[in-house]
């Protein structure tokens, strides 16, 4: 049995997905830019996809941007207000536990000279919107917070803090993260208030290397790239027509009884959950109870995550140490350790992250292999000592 349960990582295309792209790349191939009819048709799969994210949020679709994923729009969001808008102030705030495509972005602009407040969480990773609010300044330019933490699932309050943000500073902007949110999650923008929000399709089933950033209309941003005039000068450069349209699909097959289908999820997460707290001795839940249906993150003691993450291959069950951006890397998951987690715990961490296509039987395999796994695991730990 393949067990796949790393869809905070990427998901598998589904087979409708691919057909909408195949056909577009081999017979619809037109340059979305050339005045003739075959670019006229290509420019059409671009509206239809801006219309589907845009209906999706309740926003415009010209405030759709595309670009080649959700660290580009990331990046696009925070660069390109800093630097458009440094005149009018130095200081930018996002929180300890964003995906490194905001946090490393936030870095470089420290080196340009912004000022960065990092918040600090509690430890089921929320954020105090007392502590957004009290860490603004009249000349804050831009909040980032993420809607759902990809390592352990916690959903922000994004619009409890968009309220209490823009009640003290209306000309604040604010950026959400909604990569790990979106086709499972309500995504409004307009309720949060946000005036960006990035999207990214290889996490719901479309293909990788294609995002796209909510730009509200009116909002300045500086462009990354220099070129053609694509998506309003803002991202240059030949759109990837077949990844758009398959991101379109893939958002509308997600958004397709997307209540029902995160009921199931929640299913799955509570089976494997209850599977380990009953039959594993040692083990930490990290995920909030409140948090995402999709995402679960738990500490094994004594076991470390990288040797089960093997073990559990070994059986054909593909999880994950933390988030796939940190694991070919040493240090500790710098969530966890926002999370006020020891270092030898976050060691000993696993990430399970669900689709609507996983089933209770692949649940009740991975709890079995799981099991055994770790009894195996501990009990050599225990010898070599
Ligand atoms: C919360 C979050 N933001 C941004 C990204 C980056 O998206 P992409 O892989 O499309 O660049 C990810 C991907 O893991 C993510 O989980």
């Amino acid at each position: 049995m393949q067990v796949y349960l790393d869809h905070s990582a990427t998901t598998p295309v589904l087979p409708e997905v691919a057909q909408v792209m195949q056909e577009i790349m081999v017979h619809e191939f037109g340059n979305p830019s050339s005045l003739h009819a075959m670019g006229v048709r290509a420019e059409r799969h671009l509206d239809k996809t801006r219309q589907i994210l845009a209906q999706a949020c309740a926003v415009r679709a010209e405030e759709i941007i595309f670009t080649s994923g959700g660290t580009e729009a990331n990046n696009l969001a925070i660069k390109g207000v800093a630097r458009r808008l440094k005149r009018r102030g130095n200081h930018l705030m996002t929180t300890q536990v964003e995906h490194p495509s905001v946090l490393y972005a936030y870095k470089a602009l420290e080196e340009e000279g912004f000022a960065v407040t990092y918040l600090p969480v509690d430890r089921n990773g929320q954020v105090d919107v007392a502590d957004v609010v009290a860490n603004l300044r009249p000349d804050t330019l831009l909040v980032s917070i993420m809607h759902v933490n990809n390592e352990v699932g916690t959903i922000m309050p994004v619009a409890e803090i968009g309220r209490a943000l823009k009640a003290k500073n209306a000309h604040t902007l604010f950026h959400v993260d909604a990569v790990q949110s979106f086709g499972k999650l309500a995504v409004e923008p307009q309720r949060w208030q946000a005036d960006l929000v990035t999207f990214s399709a290889h996490k719901i089933h479309g293909p990788k290397g294609c995002g796209a950033l909510y730009c509200r209309k009116g909002v300045l941003l500086a462009p990354l790239l220099h070129g053609g005039d694509q998506e309003r000068g803002l991202r240059p450069g030949t759109e990837n027509v077949a990844a758009i349209a398959g991101f379109g699909r893939a958002a509308l097959l997600a958004l397709a009884e997307r209540e029902s289908k995160m009921e199931k999820i929640a299913g799955l997460k509570k089976l494997l959950c209850e599977g380990i707290c009953r039959q594993i001795p040692e083990v930490t839940i990290n995920s909030p109870p409140n948090g995402a249906p999709h995402i679960l993150n738990v500490t094994f003691a004594g076991v470390k995550g990288e040797v089960l993450v093997h073990a559990l291959a070994e059986a054909g069950i593909y999880v994950s140490t933390g988030s796939a951006c940190h694991s070919h890397r040493a240090d500790p998951s710098h969530v966890l350790l926002a999370m006020q987690r020891k270092p030898e715990e976050i060691e000993a961490t696993l990430r399970f992250s669900f689709s609507a296509y996983n089933t209770e039987a692949e649940i009740e395999y991975t709890l079995e292999k799981l099991r055994h796994a770790v009894e195996t695991l501990r009990m050599l730990t225990r010898r070599k000592k």
